[in-house]
């Protein structure tokens, strides 16, 4: 435990742009500073240190606190680590417990664990390097293998001796209890029920060792691989689940590689513990393992603290390539941007990376890294040029995975994307993504539907297809549009258009009276259009001193990056996207036609409704009005349509 006077001293010498300034750099802002936000992908920098006050404050993430809880938040640190690793960042003296099994029930179970974990990492280490048979065994396995100290030491890989309870004996020794190494998972009870005693053996022997760390460093599991060919054994026996390992929760390389990731903004995704290693031995460091299973929810978002970009590297046999698919669209659900790399046939990251030498092999990977897209398309496409039928499936397989990316400005960019490569009209895939959503949500909905009679059940389902491809779609379509207005505002209010006419009143001109269906975003652009009145301009900044919390997290999400394709995200077509700024002309001006174009849609919906309505009544006059809106509508509507360049199909 540490005291509360040791505490209280640490506190007092905390300085928050000191404990800050040590992982991010800070730009000063008035009285206080600011930074891009490193717990999202932001643009504009929402991230405030406010030293007067000793606190961060992180408008994207809705996270905040004082230095401790930065460090915790930053590092991943419990409160604890935090405090021991802030004392010793400012000398302030933590008497550390001697290590006796006396102290170690003392400290939280929690404590103990990563004590004996850590004890038992250095305890592999040193066999590796210090005895015989971890030097001709375990060493010269890793040289084999191409690792050189400096990655040995980088992952603190060691070696396990092939006897009994060599481990067992060692630990128990220095004062560790039988509970606590069996608790850690580093040792086997083993109960002989004719003496009726009670022995303990280790659970790693004869195996090279790889150490899991968490985010803050501290080894919570190991892995160990076999090196001999014997008959019943697994090759890589794993740590249990203990309380501080669980293993949907760690991704293998995370700690090493998680400043890297920070820095290329994209993390690679493989399989083992060898590939990790042998990509960092061959000077790629942004790589992390899911350790031959499928990536769980709890893993995506480790991955998404510090990047949305993964780039996922398959094998390229038919195995493989299946893995590609299945895993492409459990990430993709995951929220994250998928890239995929296809590596040749019966090689893997691993034997790449020794194949070809650093910088050969870096180059390998840029070349052959797709977007998913691209991939899909070229996985299908061989199959469906000249079968229709076949080309019908690929898109549909295609249209699937989009179907499955939470974010709709994502899925409405991959539609885009999907629709100009494969030179079908938008609307037409759009159509077949409603179709699969709709389907998706009655599969899970059939679930809760057992007990509801067939008919009802029949109905019900009607119902639901109806509406939500024919109303909601198009009101959802709306509001993404006037997202995208309130998006383009938020981040270039100023932008000049013409001469004197800078974005604001472009829209304003525009847009005229049309209404806002969604009470945010009307309640946003009412201020930028109140505050043009008076001969003002506001920004992202004004709505984050002035917004209800709601307006503050939608600022906070429009001004990040999460909303634009990133730049190292499918070399061919971001184009479109990759100036933004520049291309803003041309943006706003889609835009416009866009909103105007769903507004429309929306108001030959409503008309028709009415119409219905009045058909019922029968009542003459306003079915005759109704009429002659709804022609008046869509001849609107195909104006925009054209102006827009949507091949007309449905609509
Ligand atoms: P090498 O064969 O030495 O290159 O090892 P590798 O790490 O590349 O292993 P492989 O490609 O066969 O498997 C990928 C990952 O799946 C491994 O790193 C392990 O995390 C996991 N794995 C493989 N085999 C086993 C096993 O027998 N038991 C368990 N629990 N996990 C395994
Ligand atoms: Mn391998």
């Amino acid at each position: 435990m540490i005291s509360r006077e040791t505490i209280d001293e640490i506190k007092n010498r905390i300085d928050i742009i000191d404990v800050v300034g040590d992982f991010i750099t800070l730009k000063r802002s008035g009285q206080n500073y600011k930074a891009l936000s490193p717990f999202t992908n932001e643009k504009t920098a929402s991230f405030y240190v406010v030293p007067s006050k000793g606190i961060f404050k992180d408008f994207s993430s809705g996270k905040g606190g004082d230095g401790i809880s930065f460090v915790m938040e930053h590092e991943g640190m419990s409160y604890v680590e935090a405090l021991r690793y802030l004392a010793k960042k400012y000398g302030v003296e933590i008497k550390e417990e001697a290590v006796g099994q006396q102290q170690l029930l003392q400290q939280s179970d929690r404590d103990s664990l990563y004590i004996v974990m850590n004890y038992a990492k250095d305890y592999y280490r040193e066999l590796l390097f210090q005895t015989d048979e971890g030097r001709s065994v375990g060493l010269s396995y890793f040289r084999e293998r191409g690792f050189n100290d400096r990655t040995i030491e980088k992952f603190e890989l060691g070696y396990s001796i092939k006897e009994w309870d060599h481990f067992h004996k060692k630990a128990v020794a220095a004062g560790y209890s039988d509970d606590m190494l069996e608790k850690a998972g580093l040792v086997i009870r083993k109960e002989n029920e004719q003496t009726n005693t009670v022995r303990f053996y280790d659970r790693f022997r004869g195996r090279v060792i790889f150490p899991v760390h968490n985010l803050a460093g501290k080894v919570v599991a190991f892995g160990a691989r076999i090196l001999t060919k014997e008959k019943d054994q697994p090759k890589y026996i794993n740590s249990p689940e203990t309380e501080i390992y669980h293993k949907s929760n760690v991704l293998y390389g995370m700690f090493q590689a998680k400043n890297a990731i920070r820095r290329e903004d994209f993390c690679y995704l493989v399989e083992g513990y060898t590939d990790v290693i042998s990509m960092h031995q061959a000077d790629v460091d942004n790589v992390v393992a899911s350790s031959g299973t499928a990536l769980t929810e709890e893993q995506i978002k480790l991955i998404r603290r510090f990047t949305e970009n993964v780039t996922m590297l398959f094998d390229g046999d038919a195995a493989g390539i299946k893995a590609a698919i299945r895993g492409v669209d459990l990430v993709l659900k995951g929220g994250l941007n998928v890239r995929v790399v296809l590596l040749p046939d019966g090689e893997d990251p691993d034997s790449m990376s020794r194949k070809m030498g650093s910088t050969e092999y870096k180059q390998f990977l840029k070349s052959q890294t797709k977007d998913f897209i691209s991939f899909k398309i070229d996985l299908l496409a061989a199959d469906a040029a000249h079968d229709p039928i076949k080309k019908a499936e690929a898109i549909r397989e295609i249209i699937t995975s989009i179907s499955l990316i939470p974010d709709p400005i994502k899925r409405s960019v991959y539609i885009q994307e999907t629709g100009h490569l494969l030179k079908i009209s938008e609307s037409m895939l759009l159509n077949e993504l409603n179709k699969i959503v709709v389907q998706e949500r009655k599969k899970k909905d059939s679930d809760h539907k057992k007990d509801t009679p067939k008919d009802v059940q029949f109905a019900d389902d009607i119902t639901a297809e109806i509406s939500s491809v024919y109303k909601l779609d198009t009101k959802r379509m709306e509001q993404i549009q006037e997202r995208e207005v309130i998006r383009l505002l938020l981040n270039y209010a100023d932008s000049e258009l013409e001469e004197d006419i800078d974005l604001v009143s472009y829209f304003i001109s525009e847009f005229e009276d049309l209404e806002f269906s969604n009470e945010t975003y009307a309640k946003i652009y009412h201020d930028f259009y109140e505050a043009k009145t008076r001969g003002e301009l506001i920004d992202s900044a004004y709505f984050l001193n002035h917004g209800s919390e709601d307006v503050k997290k939608l600022i906070a999400e429009l001004t990040t990056r999460k909303y634009y394709v990133s730049p190292h995200w499918g070399d061919k077509y971001h184009i479109i996207f990759h100036d933004e700024k520049e291309k803003i002309v041309e943006h706003a001006h889609q835009n416009v036609l866009r909103r105007k174009y769903r507004y429309v849609q929306r108001l030959i919906e409503e008309n028709k409704e009415k119409l219905k309505d009045a058909e019922k009544s029968k009542s003459i006059e306003e079915i005759d009005d109704l009429v002659e809106t709804q022609t008046r509508l869509k001849s609107a509507d195909l104006e925009i349509a054209k102006q827009l360049g949507i091949v007309s199909g449905k609509y």
